[in-house]
């Protein structure tokens, strides 16, 4: 048997394996919940706005009134890019990936920001930097999407929320308020989840005392990731290859007959359903109706109760929100980059914590390679 299945310390994927101890957010696999700072995530989403929710998450309690007001200011004055990371975003080629210029802008802005000489554990800073990189995402991704389509970027409006600044540069229009708080919703959903792949890469990151704007660009690269966040994207691409309800079943049964992985479904922590899914499916449920494209939530249902019954296994929060996304007339591969407009709040909240306490994050690994290899010169090597 190989060291690696028997070794004590040692999980695969590091399952099981706890990394570190938080205040922002807690998963219960059993009971099905997610709070952040204690708060239910469905009632965050259900009665507050995503700009509520990042407050909560970078300063650890929720805005007050005169709070909330400063907060959304500053993040309306902090919305604009420099036109130096247009110019960046504008030399990358038009089939870049949007994840790939949401990676860019962020490598690219770094630098310009006003506080980017700040040592990395200048925690003043750093929340600063935050809440610039929360004021910035929705700007780059929107904008970064008219380049490359050969548009030119548009100026953010100040009164604009977080959702409703992607989806007018996104678009070039003013969103109208149904698509507008759906978004915002889904934002307050995707914004935080515990040590996840991207947090966690966040977090070794600025471990190392890097720099906050490394650990986004890190989160970024590791949230492209279909097993992460790409897979709202491909959950969306296999419910449209699918095209009709009465082609679903008989699909999905293939599919598992050959063992394909069902994007959008399972989920490490969550051994029941995720609470972020239930949520986000009744809102994606009312959407399609209310806008007369019931096709793909119907698809989607019979994918769900055939994953149920014949695995006992749950879609996560990025199956409805491919669908949403898709009735609300959003492009599939803009999909993921929604996901890091949320999550850069987490992520952000991550790095303050991190730092605030920090030591260096590095795991020890098994060793199964060779033990004695004679060195052979270069010319006598076969
Ligand atoms: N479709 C089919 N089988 C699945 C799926 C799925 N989506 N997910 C898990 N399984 C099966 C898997 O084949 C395995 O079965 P067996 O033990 O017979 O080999 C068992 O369940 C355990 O799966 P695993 O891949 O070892 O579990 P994991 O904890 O390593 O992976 C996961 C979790 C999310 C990567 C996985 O469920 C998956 O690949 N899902 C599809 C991708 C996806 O939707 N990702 C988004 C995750 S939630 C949002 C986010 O944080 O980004």
């Amino acid at each position: 048997m190989s060291a690696t299945t028997t070794h004590p310390n040692y999980s695969p994927g590091l399952e099981g394996v706890i990394g570190g101890v938080t205040t922002i957010s807690e998963i219960v696999s059993e009971t099905s919940t997610l709070i952040y700072r204690g708060y239910d995530v469905d009632e965050l989403a259900s009665h507050g706005t995503f700009e509520e929710t990042a407050y909560l998450l970078l300063y650890g309690k929720l805005p007050n009134r005169s709070e909330l007001d400063a907060f959304i200011k500053t993040l309306s004055d902090e919305r604009e890019v420099p036109e130096q990371v247009y110019t960046a975003l504008k030399q990358l080629p038009k089939n870049c990936h949007p994840m790939d210029i949401a990676k860019v802008g962020f490598a690219v802005y770094g630098p310009y920001d006003p506080d980017y000489a700040k040592v990395a554990t200048d925690q003043e800073a750093n929340r600063r930097k935050a809440v610039r990189i929360l004021a910035k995402a929705s700007t780059i991704v929107g904008n970064g999407h008219r380049i490359r389509q050969g548009q030119e970027p548009l100026k953010p409006k100040p009164e604009h929320t977080i959702a409703q600044n992607f989806l007018y540069l996104m678009s070039g229009n003013e969103p109208d308020a149904k698509t507008a708080h759906v978004l915002d919703s889904s934002l307050t959903l995707y914004a935080e989840h515990g040590y996840n792949a991207s947090t966690f890469a966040c977090r070794v990151t600025v471990a190392t005392l890097s720099d906050i704007y490394s650990g986004i660009v890190t989160g970024i690269g590791t949230l492209k990731g279909p097993l992460h966040g790409g897979a709202n994207e491909e959950a969306m691409k296999m419910i449209m290859e699918i095209g009709e309800p009465s082609k679903a079943d008989a699909w999905i049964r293939d599919a598992l007959a050959t063992k394909k992985k069902i994007m959008g479904f399972g989920h490490r922590e969550y051994k029941k359903r995720d609470p972020r899914a239930i949520y986000l499916t009744k809102i994606a449920k009312e959407l399609a109706v209310e806008k007369g494209q019931t096709k793909w939530s119907e698809i989607a249902d019979i994918l769900e109760n055939v994953m149920e019954t014949e695995k006992g296994i749950y879609p996560n929060v990025d199956f409805p929100a491919a669908y949403a996304y898709y009735v609300l007339g959003i492009p599939i591969d803009l999909y993921t980059p929604i996901f890091v407009i949320a999550r850069v709040s987490g992520w952000s909240a991550h790095v303050l914590e991190q730092l605030a306490n920090n030591r260096l994050i590095r795991p020890a690994c098994i060793y199964e390679g060779p033990q004695s290899a004679d060195w052979i010169p270069v010319d006598q090597r076969k």
